[in-house]
């Protein structure tokens, strides 16, 4: 070999090293960016924990604020609002009723026909709210939800009868009597200013005058009230009623003389359905990590709805989301898409759900998701995972925190078993204790209902676990607001709680 072949065989070499120091250099930094995203995964992780010692302290953080809320108005984040329901169906109520559900992006119209121990919906339109009237005046709102149940009477015989009105109204009202009361302020989403402090039941019978319906709003309910009217219409052991859907909310019978806000308000049972509006309950013990703060910061009700930022379909995905951005700006783990991360509520809860649930071996769903709806192609089996797990975490810190809520209410009303004395034996009898449950997140995904289920046995114990029933009710909050409709209307017959 002459020295011409030397001298290239020389920089063949070195070109070749410099090649291998370059991938070993990026290797390396490709496995220091992947540290980097298992990293920022852990703490999330950690963040979001919610072992079985810190739940109870949520329980009791829950009683605590269920107290001072009872107390006086104002005295907890907990609203624990009156709903002056003080009468559950007695089961011999009668007739054709008609509700509008009105709480998320959709509202529903419902014909209900109630007798002979049954409640069926007859018939049932459900339409979606034009984005921009979430935004407008309530005026707007009202008046469409009145021309849409005028087409809904108007196809049927009789439509100039006088009809009573289930309004369930989804959001936090002061009520000033079973038909009346005024917004607090808006949840999930809507925004229309002009509404608040105004009573929405006289709002709407305004807007159904104006639309020439010969209708009235007989009973105005939170969606948790219609929920636990029709649950304890099928089975009297219904004490309270969750919802788990684009929002959460819950409520239960309370004694009358545990309120004290009530001053003196005496009611023919003894008893009344209190609104918790759980979604605002906030407590020091809540796993609450840096990407809560930012959806926080995100949403038009700053501070508000802590609860139910953790918990409810309208911001599961969101963190999900969050969470994902920020590994994509800390690392190279999604590529060139990571912009695509960036905006706001791309990934949806049905989405978060979508991805929990792939359980085929090679990710293809979470693959499908990726691509179709974040446009991050070709993302490694490794990222899939991770992807997963991240809406895993998300789920799971939801679906405990919804059952230390559950077992709050519990708690209050004596029944989770903390009167069993150590040795075993009862102080009472330990009563079969149901609740009524609905909304898309616990109906429609399977995972979260079990992470619910396993926290709620976690907490209570195998034993006490056994006397508590979820039940899913159907069409529970408008069905059950035409329930209370017919308890309420003229012909009223006495019902009890
Ligand atoms: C509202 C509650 C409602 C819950 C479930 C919350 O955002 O404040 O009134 O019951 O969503 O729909």
């Amino acid at each position: 070999m002459g020295r011409v072949g030397l001298g290239v065989a020389a920089s063949c070499a070195a070109a070749t090293c410099a090649i291998a120091a370059a991938l070993v250099a990026r290797r390396a930094s490709a496995r220091a960016r992947w540290r980097r995203v298992v990293a920022l995964l852990r703490e999330f992780e950690d963040g979001c924990a919610t072992p079985t010692p810190r739940l109870r302290q949520v329980v009791d953080a829950m009683v605590v604020e269920m107290h001072a809320g009872l107390a006086s108005d104002g005295g907890s984040k907990l609203k624990m609002l009156l709903t002056f329901v003080d009468a559950l169906p007695a089961g011999n109520e009668q007739g054709t009723y008609y509700s509008i559900d009105l709480g998320g992006t959709n509202f529903r119209v419902l014909r209900v026909e109630v007798g002979a121990g049954s409640v069926v919906t007859s018939r049932k339109v459900e339409v979606t709210i034009p984005e921009e009237l979430t935004k407008g005046t309530i005026e707007e709102l009202f008046n469409f939800v009145a021309m849409t149940l005028k087409e809904f009477v108007e196809t049927e015989d009789g439509k100039d009868e006088q009809r009573a009105l289930g309004f369930t109204f989804s959001f936090p009202v002061r009520q000033t009597s079973v038909s009346s009361g005024s917004l607090i302020r808006w949840t999930k989403g809507f925004f229309i200013e002009d509404a608040v402090g105004k009573d929405v039941a006289q709002c709407l019978n305004e807007a159904l005058a104006r639309s020439g319906l010969n209708v009235r709003v007989t009973a105005l309910v939170n969606d948790t009230v219609g929920t636990l009217a029709l649950g304890h219409y099928y089975d009297e052991d219904t004490v309270a009623a969750v919802i788990i859907g684009a929002g959460t909310n819950a409520c239960y019978i309370e004694r009358t003389d545990a309120i004290i806000k009530c001053q003196g308000l005496l009611t023919n049972s003894g008893g009344m359905v209190v609104n918790m509006e759980w979604g605002n309950f906030w407590s020091s013990h809540l796993p609450r990590t840096p990407y809560d703060i930012s959806l926080d910061d995100e949403t038009q009700n700053r501070n508000e709805q802590g609860f139910e930022k953790m918990i409810s379909g309208i911001y599961l995905g969101e963190i999900a989301r969050l969470v994902l951005h920020r590994m994509a700006l800390e690392s190279d783990v999604f590529g060139d898409a990571a912009y695509n991360l960036s905006t706001p509520f791309t990934l949806s809860t049905p989405l978060l759900a979508a991805i929990r649930k792939d359980d085929s071996p090679d990710l293809s769903e979470v693959r499908r998701i990726l691509q179709e709806h974040l446009k991050i192609p070709d993302t490694p089996l490794k990222t899939r995972r991770l992807v997963a797990k991240v809406c895993d975490i998300v789920t799971q810190r939801a679906a405990r925190l919804a059952a230390a809520g559950i077992v709050g209410i519990l708690k209050k009303l004596g029944r989770d078993g903390s009167g069993v004395a150590s040795s075993g034996r009862t102080r009472g009898q330990l009563r079969r204790t149901v609740v009524a449950i609905e909304g898309g997140l616990y109906e429609g995904y399977p995972v979260f209902r079990e992470y619910l289920d396993e926290a709620l046995v976690e907490i209570l114990g195998e034993e006490v676990a056994q006397t508590v029933a979820l039940r899913v009710t159907e069409d529970g909050s408008g069905a059950g607001a035409a329930l209370l409709a017919a308890v309420h209307s003229s012909n009223r017959q006495q019902g009890s709680i």
